[in-house]
C-alpha cells in the first residue's frame, strides 16, 4: 500500500493509472476509522482496480472554538486497517500541503449549505466542499464513496459535483449503526459512559418519528415536537440543536411531509454533539438510508 502526501505526487501516479485504464475509487475520510468508514472502503474496494482512501482531518470545516485540535488523529491504526481491506493508496497530506499560507479560493455550495448543519455551524460546509473539491481534482477518482450519515453533506457534493460540471461518480452508502442503533461516527468516542447510554434515544427519536409518518402523520411539527420531547426524556443531559424535516430537493423545512424527506437531527451531549437521520419516502413507506 502506497502513502502518498504530496499532492503532485498524487496526481501523477492518478494520470498513470488513468492511463493504463484504471478505474480509481476514493473513500475521503478525516481518520479514526470505524466501522462506517470500513464499510465505505469495502463497497468502493468491490467497483475499482485502484482504492485511495484520503485522511486529512481538515481546518477549514471545523467552525472557531470547535474539535479541531481534538479530533482523533491515528495514523498507525488507521494505515493498518486500510492495509487489511486492501487500499492500495492513502492519500495524507498536511495542512501546510493543502493550503499554502496565501490561500484564498473557497467553494460555496449556496442555498443547501442554509440549513441544519448549516446554521450551527457557520462555514462548515464551505470547508467541506472546497476540500473535497480539491481531493477530486488531487486523486482523479472516477467514483467517490460519501456516507448518508451525513445527508446534507452528500446532498451537498451531489451538487456541487453537478454545478460544476466534475466527471464524477458519487455513490450514497447507508448509515452504518451500532448494535444498539447509534450511528458510527469518531465522536462517539468522547462520549462518557452515561452519554453514550443516552445516545440511543437518537435512534430511537428517528424511529418515532418514522412510525408517526408511516401511520399517515403528516404535520411537521408535529412529528418534530413528539421526537424532542422524547429526547429531552430520554437523553435528558443533552442539548437539541435541532430536530428538523426538510424536502431533500432543496434542504429546506417543509410543514408538510410528502414524497421523500430528510428527517434529521443534532443533539450536544456534554462531550460531544452528535447528528443522525432518516432519508423517508413516506409515499412508498421506507427508509432510504438504511436499505441501501
Ligand atoms: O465526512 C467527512 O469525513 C469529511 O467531511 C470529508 C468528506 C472527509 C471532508 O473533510
Amino acid at each position: 500500500m502506497l502513502i502518498i502526501s504530496e499532492p503532485k505526487e498524487m496526481q501523477l501516479l492518478a494520470n498513470n493509472l488513468r492511463k493504463e485504464g484504471k478505474v480509481i475509487g476514493f473513500v475521503p475520510t478525516m481518520g479514526a476509522l470505524h466501522q462506517g468508514h470500513l464499510r465505505l472502503i469495502r463497497k468502493a474496494r468491490k467497483e475499482s482496480d485502484f482504492l485511495v482512501v484520503s485522511i486529512f482531518v481538515n481546518p477549514l470545516q471545523f467552525e472557531p472554538g470547535s474539535d479541531y485540535n481534538r479530533y482523533p488523529r491515528r495514523f498507525e491504526e488507521d494505515r493498518y486497517k486500510c492495509e487489511m481491506e486492501g487500499v492500495q493508496a492513502i492519500f495524507h497530506p498536511s495542512v501546510q500541503n493543502m493550503y499554502p499560507e496565501d490561500f484564498s479560493t473557497y467553494v460555496e455550495v449556496e442555498g443547501l449549505s442554509k440549513y441544519m448543519e448549516g446554521e450551527f455551524r457557520p462555514g462548515h460546509f464551505r470547508g467541506v466542499a472546497t476540500v473535497v473539491l480539491k481531493l477530486f481534482n488531487i486523486v482523479k477518482p472516477h467514483f467517490a464513496v460519501f456516507g448518508l450519515k451525513d445527508a446534507q453533506q452528500y446532498y451537498i457534493i451531489k451538487r456541487m459535483v453537478r454545478d460544476l460540471n466534475l466527471d464524477i461518480e458519487i455513490i450514497p452508502h447507508e448509515t452504518v449503526r451500532e448494535p444498539d442503533g447509534l450511528a458510527c461516527s469518531s465522536r462517539n468516542e468522547y462520549l462518557s459512559e452515561e452519554s453514550r447510554r443516552q445516545a440511543t434515544a437518537l435512534y430511537k427519536a428517528l424511529k418515532l418519528g418514522k412510525e408517526m409518518i408511516f401511520s399517515g402523520e403528516r404535520r411537521s411539527n408535529k412529528i418534530k415536537e413528539e421526537m424532542k420531547s422524547f429526547i429531552k426524556e430520554n437523553a435528558p443531559t443533552s442539548k437539541i440543536d435541532y430536530v428538523e424535516i426538510a424536502s431533500t430537493k432543496t434542504l429546506e423545512p417543509v410543514e408538510t411531509v410528502v414524497d421523500e424527506i430528510l428527517l434529521a437531527l443534532a443533539v450536544r451531549f456534554p462531550e460531544a454533539r452528535l447528528i443522525d437521520n432518516f432519508i423517508i419516502n413516506a409515499d412508498e413507506g421506507y427508509v432510504l438510508n438504511e436499505k441501501i
